[in-house]
């Protein structure tokens, strides 16, 4: 399973980059617009860290998020162009699998729109797991009934678990064989951490000083 951060802070996909653990990241607007700055020289910065980039697409209508999408990934070969799943945005997924250009459709919260996607030639889909939770519906039901969908039909689109809240997310998305997790910075820095491993290290080192 791939690892993405969920941030458009360049310096938390430096450090996780720096574990040796990260594949990619997703920014969305509202994330970019609560770091401030530059939105391409941001994307420019993560391209050098990662092989994929999520960068999001602000028009509503099919012929400017084209627009959009061939400016986006004319930056950088890193950039994959993230779409909302609207008809606009399958109009748009369908040109770029046309024109070659790597495609995210997110806000997706159905199986009925994660096929939509699959089959308008999106390289990705990402179903929001934390969103549908906080409504009191089964995010990662969602993602079972998906995965036993792709399971079906052998879709090439990659299926990217968003929305993700808790160290559990991660392990239940990887048991339902769902090819990408992305991570908030706050909940990566929870997954290399265990009390047991904390208390046994420190055993490890006491002891050690006993032998000094
Ligand atoms: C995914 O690409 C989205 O940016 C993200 O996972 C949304 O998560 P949130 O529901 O925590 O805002």
């Amino acid at each position: 399973m791939k690892y993405f951060i969920d941030t458009a802070n360049v310096g938390e996909v430096e450090e996780v980059a720096s574990w040796g653990v990260l594949d990619g990241v997703t920014t969305n607007p509202s994330l970019v617009a609560k770091e401030g700055g530059d939105f391409k020289e941001t994307v420019l910065k993560m391209c050098e860290l990662v092989n994929e980039v999520s960068a999001q697409v602000t028009a509503t209508e099919s012929d400017e998020m084209i627009k959009q999408a061939e400016e986006y990934s004319g930056w950088h070969k890193n950039v994959v162009v993230k779409v909302p799943m609207t008809i606009e945005g399958l109009k748009t997924i369908k040109y770029c699998k046309e024109k070659g250009i790597r495609t995210n459709c997110t806000l997706v919260f159905s199986a009925n729109q994660a096929v939509l996607a699959a089959k308008a030639g999106a390289s990705m889909i990402s179903p929001f797991i934390g969103r549908l939770d906080d409504v009191g519906q089964d995010g990662m039901g969602l993602i079972a009934e998906i995965m036993t969908i792709w399971d079906n039909y052998d879709f090439d689109t990659e299926v990217l678990v968003a929305s993700t809240r808790h160290p559990r997310h991660i392990v239940e998305a990887a048991e339902l064989g769902a090819h990408i997790c992305t991570i908030p910075f706050k909940v990566f820095e929870k997954l290399p951490k265990h009390q047991l491993t904390d208390i046994g290290l420190r055993k490890f080192l006491d002891d050690w000083d006993k032998v000094k």
